[in-house]
């Protein structure tokens, strides 16, 4: 029997955790409600740790999961730039649905299969690397540590994962395709400006980048309200980095800008004129692979198709697009059952566990990507915190696979997962 000293810190903790648009879930706040319902016994292991999570780890080895990283990035990173990692849209409903998307879908363990060697490798547009486990192209990644994207490369390096960068990294394409030691890929955003997105184009396509993932999922203004609430906790003079007079003066820091003529970009450069049309142009003036970034819906997955694309990532850029609701997880079987094997099907935005890695791989995702988590590592450790987070992903992921009973990635099938009733 638990004494109620320690059932109503435990509740108060909880109740920190629901009103947490990072940590909030319906479970979560009906757990934390006052009452004679509140059970005695929580599932959650992490309420047995201490209650203090920013001292839950003090080097990236103590880590017993990826979520560990978080409260110490919390801690080590300026408030508004924890927001700008952190926020969903408005509601932030789809962010908190990419991860409870997880929970619709079982899997289906098999037995009797000797697991005593596993096979995580995996070959994407004719590159091998070690684990499904890539890495999503984030922005700004300076705002966390001071050695940025360079940093995530090296410990991308380590594991052997893809990488994708993003146009609004702060280090280059080039300093980072040589910090990673191969070709990594490049996010575009092309803004509403062809001269711009050509210029990034080619630029991408000289450092050596087989594949362009063109990201098509930001094309409106957003409400990032958690970012919005803790800028104005932070206390220290943005203005001496952050310029916001104009497109260019903001693109400063971003290197992959650097000699492109901004000028004309009126706003915050997204790309809202982006359509089927533009996505021909860029067929037509590179040699770089074609990915669609932000596809969701099986009726876009076939004009993809149509439109001669290579490949897909399913993404609901980790929440931050629109609110819709809907998890990628939720979003994917449609999209393989339309592509059919006709190109590769990666997937994003949520992505935890070894657990999570598997139900996408066995519906037929080539590779699955994690964002936040790696920022978290890097915010909390550097480089190290990175290596560390991708390692527990591949860890959890191996041991997910061998306890499903299979030996290669290859192996998993839908039969490995069921929608749960
Ligand atoms: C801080 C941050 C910055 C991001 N910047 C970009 C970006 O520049 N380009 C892009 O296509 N996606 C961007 N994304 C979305 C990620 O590529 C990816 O889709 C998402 O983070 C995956 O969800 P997760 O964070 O839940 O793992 C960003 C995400 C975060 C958290």
């Amino acid at each position: 029997m638990i004494s109620p000293i320690v059932r109503a810190s435990r509740r108060k903790f909880l109740q920190f955790l629901a009103t947490s648009p990072v940590f909030a879930s319906g479970a979560l706040s009906a757990f934390a409600a006052e009452g004679p319902t509140a059970p005695d016994k929580l599932p959650d292991p992490i309420i047995w740790a201490p209650l203090k999570t920013e001292e839950l780890i003090k080097n990236p080895k103590e880590a017993i999961n990826v979520f560990d990283f978080e409260p110490v990035a919390r801690m080590k990173v300026p408030p508004a730039h924890f927001g700008y990692m952190a926020s969903g849209i408005d509601d932030e409903v789809t962010l908190r649905a990419n991860r409870e998307g997880f929970l619709k879908f079982q899997l289906r363990p098999r037995r009797l299969n000797d697991v005593s060697k596993v096979d995580m490798t995996i070959e994407l547009f004719g590159a091998k690397y070690d684990s499904p486990i890539f890495v999503c192209p984030t922005g700004g990644n300076k705002f966390f540590h001071p050695d940025g994207e360079v940093a995530v490369a090296k410990a991308a390096r380590v594991g052997n994962h893809l990488q994708i960068l993003s146009t609004s990294s702060n280090d280059s394409v080039e300093d980072v395709t040589r910090a990673r030691g191969a070709p990594i890929w490049f996010q575009l955003y092309a803004s509403p400006k062809w001269e711009v997105a050509q210029a990034l184009i080619k630029r991408a396509e000289a450092a050596g980048c087989p594949v362009l993932a063109v990201t098509t999922d930001r094309v409106g203004g957003r409400n990032q309200e958690t970012l919005f609430r803790l800028m104005r906790e932070d206390t220290r003079d943005c203005s001496s980095c952050h310029d916001r007079t104009s497109f260019a003066n903001r693109a400063l820091r971003r290197h992959n800008y650097h000699g492109i003529d901004l000028s004309s970009i009126t706003g915050s450069g997204e790309s809202s004129n982006l359509s089927w049309e533009t996505v021909k142009r860029m067929r037509d003036i590179t040699k770089m692979k074609i990915v669609l970034k932000g596809i969701l819906t099986t009726e876009d997955a076939e004009l993809a198709v149509q439109n001669g694309i290579d490949g897909i990532l399913v993404s609901n850029h980790g929440g931050r697009g629109e609110d819709s609701g809907r998890s990628t997880i939720d979003a994917l079987p449609e999209i393989i059952a339309t592509v059919n094997g006709r190109m590769p099907v990666i997937v994003d935005s949520g992505f935890r566990r070894g657990t999570d890695v598997v139900k996408a791989l066995a519906m037929g995702a080539q590779a699955v990507g994690i964002g936040r988590p790696y920022l978290w590592g890097l915010g909390a450790f550097g480089q190290e915190g990175v290596e560390r987070v991708l390692e527990l992903v591949r860890t959890e992921t191996r041991a997910a696979m061998q306890q499903c009973g299979v030996r290669s990635v290859k192996e998993l099938n839908p039969s490995f997962v069921r929608r749960a009733t």
